[in-house]
């Protein structure tokens, strides 16, 4: 990993590290909306092998799992790993490995897998990593193998869209009272310098997926905030 790479997955696992014990009852409840198109998406797909980026306490790889071979569910945050290893017992649910790694550093055979799977994550890579990413997961594929990203889509306020979507992040920070006031101003100045919360818009990711060689591309927008992707790698590569 580069020393960039390493500096930003040093920060992601302190802060996801710490959010281990409460992702299940805080953020990840108001992500259900988008949880639930992620697995309806990976449903339509053939997925006897799947990689879930980003797995946290397992919000996407649990539901998925009973109809998959193997799920491996890879996330920077040991102890988010541990709560989805916990669950995972609780459900009978004996397919699922783990690995605590951050993806950047992520290796796996060529076209291994069936399906990619990832739910609110990738917006913390920087844009550079994101493609690499894309790129990786198209040598991990199999030919025809699917890609789906859940993840939070728009810009940093260029469009009305990208206004109105920030505009009522910060509405709703704000009538959290003191709380949600010194969220607000951090969220700003992490936002603004790309520190923390990366996304990009939705027609970014298209094109940059469309640009990593896959074909069937279609974007759904499922809250004002975030959409699901689903691609494929193409049988045969030009
Ligand atoms: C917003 S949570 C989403 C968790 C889960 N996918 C869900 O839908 O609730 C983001 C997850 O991405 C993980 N993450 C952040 N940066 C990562 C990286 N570079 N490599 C692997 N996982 C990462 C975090 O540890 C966290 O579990």
């Amino acid at each position: 990993m580069t020393r960039a790479q390493a500096l930003s997955a040093k920060r992601e696992r302190e802060l996801w590290d710490s959010r281990a014990q409460s992702w299940d009852t805080t953020s990840a409840a108001g992500l259900s909306q988008v949880v639930a198109a992620v697995v309806e998406a990976c449903e339509a797909a053939h997925s006897p092998v799947t990689l879930d980026i980003g797995c946290g306490s397992g919000q996407v790889t649990l539901p998925l799992a009973p109809s998959c071979a193997h799920v491996l569910a890879v996330d920077i945050s040991r102890p988010l790993l541990e709560r989805l290893e916990a669950k995972a017992r609780e459900l009978g649910i004996e397919n699922v490995k783990t690995v605590a790694t951050p993806v950047e550093a992520l290796e796996l055979p060529h076209e291994s897998l069936d399906l990619v799977v990832t739910n609110y994550a990738l917006h913390h890579l920087r844009d550079a990593d994101k493609e690499l990413v894309l790129a990786r997961c198209m040598g991990w594929l199999r030919p025809g193998g699917r890609l789906v990203i859940g993840d939070m889509m728009f810009g940093r306020g260029s469009s009305v869209e990208d206004r109105t979507i920030i505009t009522a992040k910060a509405r709703a920070m704000l009538a959290r009272g003191p709380a949600g006031w010194w969220r607000l101003v951090k969220n700003i100045v992490l936002f603004s310098l790309r520190i923390r919360e990366k996304p990009m818009t939705a027609a970014r990711w298209e094109a940059a997926v469309r640009e990593a060689g896959y074909t069937d591309v279609q974007v759904r927008r499922i809250v004002a905030e975030a959409c699901v992707l689903t691609a494929t790698k193409p049988l045969t590569t030009t």
